[in-house]
């Protein structure tokens, strides 16, 4: 509406902070006195501690320094709430009352450097929605204090996270460092797209366990990412608020995430409708044979026909069930759908369920001998049901844009 031309965009540092007396106000003021001036025409940037009501006064120190520096604000918690709770009443805070462009995650004790800042804004200018540090990736790297312990369960938690939310999708080779704390996310079409409101059961952590869920999350709403270089430094002073049970925590919500995500919970449904299926096929075969065996005198030809109408019979009972019920938000309705893609779901089951699979077979029959029931069941695993899968979800039930 405004014929104003607004040529610099609000990024919000957010920094959690609980005792943190040692390391804030020096925080604040190298980022106001450093890192912020040589970045200032192009970019309004902002700094907001939400503090958890830390005993040692570091709320203190904070509003101290929001009087001297007008670009930083205090957000005060009644208690310590855990680091995904203060983190998404500081996106709340950004939103709301500092019209945020873009919203940072950021440690208040010097183990995120500064100097990654303007690496990642100019990630934000060029167009990224979500840019992260990573430790794991050419330049980024852990503390040379750390022990083995902490740096196995941060390796070996990373990959487990990686593998859980992601396998075998882009974004399990993509994203490098699932936990790490460094983060910049663009705000219009993704922060403001969350709902900052989340209670304890929408929120799957209120922990260190957030950061996978709004990874996740973010992800899932088709953020371009990048990640840049890590050096995750040694903490500058006080202690690290991280506990024994984060790894848990963390492999929890992975699992949470997985679980309920849409397209697992499709793949479950099409399991189960694939295993009716199979079944369907089998006692059917059996049925047709006994209903046709005083008919079909031959029983080669008996057993030829039983097969063909009991797969039939699997073929109508796999399209109705997943039409109701595995894709039921891509439901086909009316007659004038049903019957082309029923034909279609007809066409692709002869074709990933008997031709390419029996072509497969036949080759390895050449090349590695007879053995015969193995090859069945790698056709099944390795082709019918993955080959179904991708037909399914983007030939017959195909989302709508
Ligand atoms: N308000 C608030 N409430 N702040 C908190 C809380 C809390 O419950 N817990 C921690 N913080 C603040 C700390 O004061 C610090 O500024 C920042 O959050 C990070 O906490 P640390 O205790 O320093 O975490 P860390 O260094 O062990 O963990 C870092 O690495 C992890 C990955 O290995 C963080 O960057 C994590 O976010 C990251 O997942
Ligand atoms: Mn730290």
């Amino acid at each position: 509406m405004s014929n104003i031309s607004h040529t610099q965009s609000t990024a919000v540092i957010i920094i959690p902070t609980y005792n943190e007396a040692e390391n804030i106000g020096n925080m604040i003021d190298y980022l106001n006195t450093k890192t912020f001036p040589p970045l200032s025409t192009k970019w309004d940037l902002k700094i907001l501690v939400v503090d958890g009501n830390s005993p040692d006064g570091t709320g203190k120190i904070v509003e101290e320094k929001s009087k001297k520096y007008k670009n930083t604000f205090l957000l005060n918690e009644t208690s310590k709430d855990g680091l995904g709770a203060a983190y998404l009443k500081g996106f709340k805070f950004a939103l709301d009352k500092l019209a945020a462009d873009f919203v940072f995650e950021f440690d208040g004790d010097f183990q995120h450097p500064p100097e990654t800042i303007p690496v990642m804004l100019q990630a934000l200018a060029d167009g990224y929605d979500y840019v992260i540090g990573s430790r794991k990736i050419e330049g980024g790297s852990n503390p040379k204090g750390w022990g083995f312990k902490r740096v196995f369960f941060s390796e070996v938690g990373g990959f487990t996270a990686r593998f859980i939310m992601f396998f075998p999708f882009k974004n399990f080779f993509k994203v490098t460092d699932p936990t790490t704390g460094l983060k910049a996310t663009r705000v219009k079409g993704f922060v403001d797209k969350m709902d900052l409101d989340w209670t304890g059961s929408r929120l799957l952590s209120r922990s260190f366990g957030y950061k996978l869920q709004l990874l996740f999350e973010t992800l899932k709403m088709g953020a371009k990412y990048k990640e840049i270089p890590l050096e995750f430094h040694v903490r500058n002073a006080g202690e690290s608020k991280i506990e024994a049970k984060t790894a848990k925590d963390i492999f929890l919500v992975a699992i949470k995430l997985r679980w309920r995500d849409d397209l697992t919970q499709k793949f479950i449904k099409f399991a189960i409708v694939g295993g009716i299926g199979f079944i369907v096929n089998i006692v059917g075969g059996r049925i047709f044979k006994n209903l046709l065996a005083p008919v079909i005198l031959s029983v080669s030809l008996l057993n030829g026909v039983a097969n063909a109408l009991a797969a039939e019979l699997s073929i109508i009972s796999n399209f109705t069930w997943n039409n109701l019920w595995t894709f039921s938000k891509e439901k086909i309705t009316g007659s004038a759908k049903i019957i082309p893609k029923f034909l279609a779901f007809n066409a692709s089951s002869a074709i990933t369920g008997i031709a390419i699979p029996s072509l497969v077979i036949g080759l390895l029959t050449t090349f590695f001998g007879d053995h015969f029931l193995i090859y069945q069941v790698i056709a099944i695993f390795a082709l019918t049901i993955p080959l179904n899968w991708i037909v399914y979800n983007k030939i017959i039930w195909k989302k709508s844009k």
